[in-house]
C-alpha cells in the first residue's frame, strides 16, 4: 500500500495503542512494533517518523529494553515519550537517574515556542507526567525545550538530527496540546502530508484483495457483528461471488436480528448461506445451567455448524477474517494474530483445505472499521451495533435456556432498544441489553395475582469494556421501558435496573 508511514517502537508502554490512536487522527499510517523487531522493520520500511514509546523499565537497569544505536544514524526524525526520551538520553551520552520525588499527574510547564516541536502552542502549557527516573544530564548537542519545577529537562531536542524527547505523555488527553505536539511532529519535522484517508485505504484494500485472491475462493464465517460485516461487505466489493458467508443462525441472536443479517446481504452479490441451526444449539443446551459451560457448548456446536456446512461448499482457497489491529498488537508480535473466533473458542475450522489467511481490516482501529464500513456503504445499523457477546443471549437468560425464555427476552430486550434509541441514548450508552433472571416474583395485574419472571436492564459507559460505570438512564425513561415491557411481554411483572460499575461487577450477568 503506497503511503507514508511512521513506525511506532513499543517499549511496553502501557499508551502504546493510544500513541498510535492519535497519529491515525491526524491521517498519518502507523505501526507498533514491538522493540526487539523494530530495527529491521525501521531499515526495510524506510518510514518518515520514529517514534519510541514509554515503558516501565529503566535505562540503567542490567537489562533494558533497547534498540540498535545504529538508529540515530539514520537520518529519520525521532521522538521519545518517557523511557523513550531516557533511552535517547542514555543512548547518546547523557545521564538518567531516579529523580527526588515522582512527578505524576497533571503538570504546569514551560515550553521554548521556538522548537518546531511547540509551535504555535502556548508557552506555558499542561502536560500529563508518569514518571519517576528523570534526565539529569543532555546528551551533547542537545537543548532544552520545556521544563517543569520537578523536570529541568521536561523535552529535549537536537533540532540539527531532528530528534525529540518529551518527559511527559503528549498522547494522552490531560495534555492540553499533546495533539498539536504530535501533529507538528508528524507533519513540520517529519514532512507527512496526510495521505492516509479511508478512501484511498478502500481502493488499495480492494486492488490488494483481488491481486491476492486471484480466481480464487474465499469463505467467511459472519456474525452480523461489526467486524465481520464489514469484512463481508469489502470482500464482496472486491470480490463479488468468489466469496461466500456462511452466518450461523444459533437461535440467540436478538429480536430480527436474523433476518437483518440476511437483508444486508442475500443479494449483494456474495453467495450467502444463512444456517437456521437453532433447534440444534437449543439440543445441545437442554439442561445446561452454568454459564462457562454454556459458552463453550455454543463455541463448539458453531464451530461444527461452520465445518458441515463448509464442506459442502467443496473447494475453498481462503479463509477471510474480521481480526482488527488491536487484536495483532495484543498478539504481541504484529505477526499473525491470535485466531479470533467470536465465541473466543480459538482454533481454525477445519473446512477444508485452504491456502491461506485474508484479514483485510487487521490494520484498522475499531473506529476505522466503522469509518470503512460507512466509506463502503454498510447499513448504519450495522456499522453502530453495539457489541454483543458470541453465544448471544444464551448468557443473557440466567440459568437454563428454552425456547419460551428466549422469546420473552427478545421482545422485552426489543422494547428497551426501542425506547433507548427513540430517547437518542444509543451512541451515548455502550452498551445495554435486558437480561431475562431465574427469580420470579408474586405481582397483582388487573385483579388477577401473577408470579412470573423478572426482568433486569443493564447499561453501561465505558471506552474499553476492561472498566465500566451504569449509564444514568433518566428516570422518566426508566418509567417508559420499564411500563411498555409489563404492559407488552408477558411473563414479566418486574423490573430492575442495574447498577454496579465493572469491577466489581461484570457488564454481562453470565
Ligand atoms: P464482561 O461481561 O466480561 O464483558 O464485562 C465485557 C465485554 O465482552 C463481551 N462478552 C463477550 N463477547 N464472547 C464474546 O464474544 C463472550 O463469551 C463474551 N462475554 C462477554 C460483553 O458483551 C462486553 O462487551
Amino acid at each position: 500500500m503506497d503511503h507514508q508511514e511512521i513506525i511506532i517502537v513499543d517499549f511496553g508502554g502501557q499508551y502504546s495503542q493510544i500513541i498510535a490512536r492519535r497519529v491515525r487522527e491526524w491521517h498519518v499510517f502507523c505501526e507498533v512494533i514491538p522493540y526487539k523487531k523494530a530495527f529491521e522493520v525501521i531499515k526495510e520500511k524506510k518510514p518518515e517518523g520514529i517514534i519510541f514509546t514509554g515503558g516501565a523499565d529503566s535505562v540503567y537497569d542490567e537489562n533494558p529494553p533497547r534498540i540498535s544505536t545504529e538508529i540515530y544514524d539514520l537520518g529519520i526524525p525521532i521522538l521519545g515519550i518517557c523511557y523513550g526520551m531516557q533511552l535517547i538520553a542514555s543512548d547518546l551520552g547523557g545521564k538518567v537517574e531516579l529523580g527526588d520525588a515522582k512527578e505524576f499527574g497533571k503538570t504546569k510547564t514551560q515550553l521554548d515556542i521556538d522548537s518546531p516541536f511547540f509551535k504555535e502552542l502556548m508557552e506555558t502549557n499542561q502536560v500529563w507526567m508518569s514518571h519517576h527516573d528523570m534526565v539529569t544530564k543532555l546528551p551533547e548537542e542537545f537543548e532544552t525545550i520545556a521544563s517543569t519545577d520537578l523536570s529541568v529537562h521536561a523535552a529535549m531536542a537536537n533540532h540539527k538530527k531532528h530528534i525529540y524527547g518529551v518527559q511527559f505523555h503528549p498522547e494522552v488527553h490531560h495534555t492540553h496540546e499533546g495533539k498539536d505536539m504530535l501533529k507538528n511532529f508528524l507533519y513540520d519535522i517529519c514532512g507527512c502530508t496526510g495521505d492516509w484517508t479511508m478512501e484511498n485505504y478502500v481502493k488499495a484494500a480492494i486492488n490488494n484483495i483481488r491481486e491476492e485472491v486471484g480466481e480464487g475462493k474465499v469463505l467467511l464465517a459472519l456474525s452480523g457483528g461489526v467486524d465481520s460485516s464489514v469484512c463481508a461487505k469489502l470482500l464482496t466489493e472486491a470480490i463479488g461471488n468468489q466469496l461466500t458467508c456462511i452466518f450461523v443462525d444459533h437461535g440467540l441472536m436478538r429480536k430480527n436480528e436474523g433476518d437483518e443479517v440476511e437483508a444486508a446481504f442475500k443479494d449483494s452479490g456474495m453467495n450467502f448461506i444463512r444456517v437456521n441451526a437453532q433447534e440444534r444449539f437449543l439440543k445441545k443446551l437442554e439442561g445446561v445451567t452454568e454459564p462457562e459451560e454454556k459458552r463453550k457448548i455454543i463455541g463448539e456446536e458453531f464451530i461444527r455448524v461452520f465445518e458441515e456446512e463448509g464442506k459442502k461448499i467443496g473447494q475453498v482457497d481462503y479463509l477471510a477474517q474480521g481480526t482488527i489491529y488491536p487484536d495483532v498488537i495484543e498478539s504481541g508480535e504484529g505477526e499473525a494474530a491470535v485466531i479470533k473466533s467470536h465465541h473466543n473458542v480459538g482454533g481454525l475450522p477445519e473446512v477444508v483445505d485452504f491456502k491461506g489467511l485474508i484479514e483485510p481490516l487487521r490494520d484498522l482501529f475499531k473506529d476505522e472499521v466503522r469509518e470503512l464500513g460507512e466509506e463502503i456503504g454498510l447499513a448504519d445499523y450495522l456499522v453502530w451495533r453495539q457489541p454483543f457477546p458470541g453465544p448471544g443471549l444464551g448468557i443473557r437468560v440466567i440459568g437454563e435456556i428454552t425456547k419460551e425464555k428466549l422469546d420473552i427476552l427478545r421482545d422485552a430486550d426489543y422494547i428497551y432498544r426501542d425506547e433507548i434509541k427513540k430517547a437518542g441514548l444509543e451512541r451515548a450508552i455502550n452498551q445495554y441489553f435486558a437480561v431475562l433472571t431465574s427469580n420470579r416474583s408474586v405481582g397483582v395485574m388487573g385483579d388477577y395475582r401473577t408470579y412470573d419472571y423478572t426482568l433486569a436492564l443493564r447499561g453501561v459507559t465505558t471506552t474499553d469494556f476492561m472498566t465500566a460505570d451504569w449509564a444514568r438512564i433518566p428516570y422518566d425513561i426508566l418509567e417508559k421501558i420499564s411500563s411498555r415491557i409489563v404492559g407488552e411481554v408477558k411473563h414479566i411483572n418486574r423490573i430492575v435496573y442495574d447498577i454496579t460499575s465493572k469491577p466489581p461487577a461484570t457488564i454481562e450477568w453470565e
